[in-house]
């Protein structure tokens, strides 16, 4: 169970828009942040800045220390046989990018097939596109259903031996549905393909265990779990890291470096050149802690039940259409709809004046909502520190919007 006062532990919550209590549904694009985790980059500048990697000194041993054990704690969130096998980015996209670069340049030929799913963020689908296109590989797409479910059928029929790489998203950012990844793995290694799973909206709001899934590549970022933006990483086995060319090539990267050419480090410093994001892959650990502290299962278990309420009170709203499966075992806390009275920016426009905060528009997913036969939708996203007061809040906003835009009580001119 989560306590009901964990709303109090994020100051943000605290705030009146215009007038109202802030009642913030935006989680699926940046969470909010626990006063421990504030503290916490706040105490990094104060009491212990300083390049990783590189000095000799107390404070730079230190941020080094803290550095490489956020490392090992973002291994041990998504169950990684080693924190060498976790690579920081500074997002979800840069992971998804790196192995796009390092590893697709590497392994994708002229011929080869990229199968990804048409309800892909476009982080998971542009970067394919621009690798097809440099190395003459196709890419393939699975098509969902009415429910917004993946048609496996599809799947495993697109699925051949010049498919190389399977790219999918674990939860869908627009509909909510959660993929069944362990499976679809299953038959892509069937193949000989590998496996690269977006994990930015499901690693924040379920256990997730990247042994047990079986898969390659599993990417994700801080700012999405109450840690800082600006902090992401990729996740991969130790050998596919180890074979793979480096990303970036610069400062302590590097073995030995001579004028005409230079021998890198093992992973994971071979993928990180440069300084990297230290003070926000630091405070990433603090955030998971507090996620654990809480527990990702009662975190998945409370918006579990605050999904199945919001879509029971939403469903009454005259004439909304709500995407993804209404089955409570395959979809998130995300619950997009569609009002056949207002475009989702008037729908999110009003809503802002009632002090709720959603996102309108296509959310980063384009051929999604082209799938659909719409252009854009509104998108209520929960976390840990949302209630049933919030739902209640929002129905009430949609009410006012129904009321505003509805034809029959518009004024006569
Ligand atoms: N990927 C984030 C979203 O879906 C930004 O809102």
């Amino acid at each position: 169970m989560i306590p009901r006062n964990v709303k109090d532990d994020f100051p943000i919550l605290r705030q009146k828009m215009h007038g109202k209590s802030l009642i913030y549904l935006d989680s699926a694009a940046t969470s909010q942040k626990p006063q421990g985790v504030i503290d916490a980059l706040v105490r990094y500048y104060q009491e212990y800045n300083a390049n990783v990697h590189r000095g000799i000194y107390h404070i730079a041993e230190e941020a080094t220390r803290r550095y490489e054990a956020s490392r090992g704690k973002v291994a041990g969130l998504i169950n990684a046989r080693r924190p060498e096998e976790i690579i920081f980015t500074r997002s979800t996209t840069e992971a998804i990018n790196l192995v796009a670069y390092a590893w697709g340049r590497a392994n994708m030929n002229e011929g080869d097939e990229i199968l990804a799913t048409e309800m892909e963020h476009h982080s998971n689908l542009v970067p394919w596109q621009m690798l097809a296109a440099e190395r003459g590989a196709k890419l393939k797409f699975v098509p969902f259903d009415g429910q917004g479910l993946l048609d496996l059928d599809v799947y495993e029929r697109l699925l051949n031996e010049r498919t190389k790489l399977v790219a999918l998203t674990h939860q869908s950012n627009v509909l909510g549905t959660i993929n069944p990844v362990k499976d679809m793995t299953r038959k892509a290694h069937a193949v000989g393909a590998k496996v690269l799973v977006d994990g930015a909206q499901s690693a924040p709001h379920m256990p997730v265990n990247v042994q047990d899934l079986d898969v390659d590549f599993f990417a994700l970022s801080a700012h999405k779990m109450c840690g800082p933006t600006g902090a992401g990483a990729i996740w991969a086995r130790y050998e596919i890291l180890d074979a793979m060319p480096p990303f970036h090539g610069g400062g302590e990267m590097i073995m030995l470096v001579q004028l005409d050419k230079s021998t890198y480090k093992e992973p994971p410093h071979k993928f990180e050149a440069g300084t990297p994001n230290i003070a926000d892959c630091i405070v990433w650990s603090d955030a998971i802690d507090y996620l654990q502290d809480i527990g990702l299962d009662a975190i998945r278990a409370h918006e579990k039940q605050l999904t199945a309420y919001a879509i029971s009170q939403l469903s009454e709203i005259p004439g909304i259409k709500i995407l993804g499966p209404r089955d409570l075992e395959r979809r998130g806390g995300v619950v997009s709809f569609h009002l056949d009275v207002a475009h989702p920016h008037d729908v999110a426009q009003v809503l802002d004046q009632e002090g709720i905060a959603v996102r309108a528009g296509h959310h980063c997913a384009q051929p999604l909502h082209r799938r659909l036969g719409i252009s854009a939708s509104t998108r209520a996203s929960f976390y840990l520190y949302n209630n049933e007061d919030d739902v209640d809040a929002l129905v009430r906003g949609l009410h006012v919007v129904h009321r505003m835009f509805s034809p029959r009580t518009a004024p006569v001119t």
